[in-house]
């Protein structure tokens, strides 16, 4: 790709809460002037020790540039910091700061920042305006789009939060460069996740261009994040809240949840989760008869090409069971389930053979 080309833009549909995503390289420094009149006087940036060396400086030159006051904020780095308590220290920054309601924060990090960042923007003054700029492959195709946001309780992840949508969505390719291999194709996981569940030629698309994906090739990465956040604006548009049609960009995460549960969080990355989660996702579908033996195979073999895992580890059915039964997926006693119509298409159900599902469970964690 050309680096200096126009960032490609995806318009997510929300009414007055609509906001554009900027997909491209060297848009750290253009952010001021993507934004425009967007992102208020002054923002706070809130990022993590790991980021901000590489990345934060190139952001707030770029808003004090455009005559932004700006102060930075760099938070511990991991899953573990996102709690009440690291969200805390986000309050105390902008109050110390007397940040009022006219305020702006950016988000700038993977899925853990955009998380927290975007439920203290919730909460801070009964909330106020963020700004997502993604850095790993996840937030960029994922997390930071559809605006849920919030931290984890020692029982659970992600209990505590608020569906909050970002201002705008900066997804500048080139931090990507520094994302380490695991993570980046975690990532990969949620892309291929898209493809599954909403779009066949985008699957083909895929499997064409795995190498390129893997090398983290410029212009088939903007094509990736582009069709991953046009898919998942096109779902979250229709239903914001996740009432029901939402629940299937959760194919793969009920199986996968058990999986980063038992194995503790950071064993398995959420995208690795993710990837073993669909595969189990895969065999169900099949073994409903909704997708071909041929069909299953071809999705694991893309899975192996990308090098995601597609084997969970053997917890016992009845632990993975017990661990599902935790899932916010649960409604009124019954665990609703993601799986396939056919390749490219997915819905969410709570009616399916008792004994598929337990025979599928033994299957692949013993
Ligand atoms: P992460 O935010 O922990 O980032 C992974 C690691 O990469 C961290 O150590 C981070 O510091 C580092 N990193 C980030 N960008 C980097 C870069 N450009 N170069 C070098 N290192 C970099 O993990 P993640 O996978 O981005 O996000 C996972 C989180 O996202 C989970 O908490 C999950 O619950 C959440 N999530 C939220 C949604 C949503 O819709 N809100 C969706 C999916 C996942
Ligand atoms: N990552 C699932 C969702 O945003 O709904």
């Amino acid at each position: 790709m050309n680096r200096a080309s126009e960032p490609t833009r995806i318009d997510i549909d929300l009414g007055e809460r609509s906001y554009p995503i900027y997909v491209g390289a060297q848009l750290l420094e253009r952010s001021a002037e993507l934004l425009g009149s967007v992102a208020t006087r002054d923002l706070l940036i809130v990022t993590n020790t790991t980021i901000e060396p590489l990345y934060a400086l190139r952001l707030k030159s770029a808003f004090e540039r455009a005559d932004r006051r700006v102060s930075l904020l760099a938070l511990p780095d991991g899953e573990q910091y996102k709690t009440l308590e690291t969200t805390s220290k986000i309050f105390d920054t902008l109050v110390a700061g007397r940040f009022n309601r006219d305020a702006t924060l950016v988000a700038l990090g993977g899925g853990v920042i955009g998380d927290i960042v975007g439920f203290a923007a919730a909460s801070y003054q009964r909330g106020i305006d963020f700004i997502q700029v993604p850095t790993t492959l996840l937030a960029q195709v994922d997390s930071s789009v559809g605006g849920k946001t919030g931290v984890n309780h020692p029982g659970g992840k992600n209990l505590i939060g608020a569906f909050h949508q970002p201002r705008a969505v900066i997804a500048d390719i080139e931090t990507l460069a520094t994302l380490p291999p695991r993570e980046y194709r975690a990532g990969l996981a949620e892309v291929v996740k898209y493809g599954f569940i909403c779009d066949l030629s985008f699957l083909d698309w895929i499997e064409s261009n795995a190498a390129p994906l893997r090398e983290r090739d410029a212009s088939s990465l903007v094509h990736a994040i582009r069709r991953s956040c046009e898919i998942k604006a096109e779902v979250v548009a229709q239903d914001e809240r996740e009432h029901g049609l939402r629940a299937i960009l959760n194919f793969g995460h009920t199986f996968g949840h058990a999986i980063e549960t038992a194995a503790g969080y950071g064993e398995w990355l959420h995208g690795e989760a993710v990837a073993a989660g669909m595969a189990l996702a895969l065999d169900m579908s099949r073994r409903l008869g909704a997708i071909t033996q041929g069909d299953a195979d071809r999705s694991l073999r893309l899975m192996q090409k990308l090098e995601l895992p597609i084997a969970p580890p053997r917890l016992g059915a009845r632990r993975a069971l017990e661990l599902m039964g935790m899932d916010k997926k649960v409604l009124k006693g019954q665990l609703r389930l993601v799986l396939l119509k056919r390749l490219g298409e997915a819905t969410v159900t709570a009616v399916y053979p008792r004994d598929v599902f337990e025979q599928t469970l033994a299957e692949h964690f013993g």
